[in-house]
């Protein structure tokens, strides 16, 4: 390894609406993680319109890399290798991240490693805590996934329950936009939440019956339907009770997949594990159960480079490489071991 034995890794992640670029040593050390995110220029949209993104993306991902490097104190020639998120996104974004990663690593012969999205939030839980025991398991909530899975070791999952239709963020997101909180609608509705009484609407806890599978949209009609009553509740009041309800779900079928499988250690990530009430919950479940919990800090919840490198470096020291033929796949699945 170059760098005087250390492994300096340089994460790439442009999978949806934030270019970004990170320098991690050993896969713990952040020496940079720089986000350019374009939530401004998105939200007179209401959403993420793709082709706009793309071309911020094409503006942005030489200067992000290159402060990246700059605010690490490292050349590309330190570098043992590029990790990139291939998928799954918004195809237009992703192919920005990957192209200026292939080319970095054409131009200076460095090691190519293709990351799936979800796998580097996964490993910003790692970047927290490198001692973290498996089996774990783990929660991952955000804006396009809702996913309980076992880690039990690395890049090694088991995949216990996904989302059967919107996911966490985006139920999030839709409540946020018919309560009129506008876009991103997750902080907005943690922020609403905050003035509101969990109990003041009576909303539903779908599926709570059988298995680990999750299912939000039914959640997000009864937003729809409490809203249009003649006389509506306030929206801190809704914001509190649907934040309750997702937290709810989440964090007691996390609970009975702690119950019935033998883990050591719980994670949380993804954006959604940005919201206060959901980190809060999570930790009084974790502390009943006896299991430590670890969290990111919010900045490594949402996207964001660091999270990539890392995934990145545990790949790169067990020995994978992907060649200059990496494909970038919108809805490329999970490197799962098996579904149950
Ligand atoms: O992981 P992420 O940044 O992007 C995806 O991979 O999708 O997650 C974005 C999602 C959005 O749906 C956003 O509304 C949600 O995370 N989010 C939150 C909070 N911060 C971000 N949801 C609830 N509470 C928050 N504080
Ligand atoms: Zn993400």
């Amino acid at each position: 390894m170059k760098n005087g034995g250390s492994c300096l890794i340089l994460g790439i992640e442009s999978s949806c609406d934030e270019t970004a670029a990170s320098v991690v040593r050993d896969g713990r050390e952040m020496l940079s993680n720089v986000i350019a995110s374009q939530v401004d220029l998105h939200a007179r949209y209401g959403g993420v319109v793709p082709e706009v993104a793309s071309r911020k993306h094409v503006e942005k991902i030489q200067p992000v890399i290159a402060e990246a490097l700059g605010e690490a104190g490292v050349g590309l020639d330190d570098l043992s290798a590029v990790a990139v998120t291939c998928g799954p996104g918004l195809l237009g974004s992703l192919l920005v991240g990957v192209s200026a990663a292939k080319a970095l690593a054409m131009a200076r012969r460095l090691p190519l490693l293709g990351v799936h999205h979800l796998e580097g939030h996964i490993y910003s839980n790692f970047l927290v805590e490198p001692g973290i025991r498996f089996p774990a398991l783990c929660l991952i909530v955000s804006g396009g996934h809702s996913d309980l899975m076992v880690m039990e070791g690395h890049g090694l999952y088991r995949i216990l329950g996904r989302t059967r239709d919107d996911a966490a963020g985006e139920a999030f997101d839709k409540a946020a936009r018919a309560m009129g909180l506008g876009y991103p609608g997750g902080p907005a509705v943690d922020r609403a939440a905050a003035g509101g009484d969990p109990q003041a609407v009576p909303l539903p806890r779908a599926l709570m019956d059988g298995g680990f599978d999750f299912s939000f949209s039914g959640l997000k009609t009864a937003v729809l339907r409490a809203l249009a009553q003649p006389q509506p509740p306030s929206v801190p009041d809704l914001a509190a009770s649907f934040q309750k309800a997702v937290v709810d779900v989440l964090t007691e079928k996390t609970e009975r997949a702690a119950r019935r499988t033998e883990i050591e250690h719980l994670l949380l990530c993804g954006g959604v594990a940005a919201n206060r009430s959901l980190r809060a919950a999570l930790a009084e479940r974790a502390a009943s159960l006896g299991i430590p919990l670890t969290v990111p800090p919010i900045a490594l919840c949402t996207d964001n480079a660091a999270m990539i490198a890392c995934a990145g470096y545990y790949r790169f020291v067990a020995g994978e490489r992907h060649t200059l033929n990496l494909d970038t796949r919108a809805n490329l699945p999970f490197p799962a071991l098996e579904a149950v």
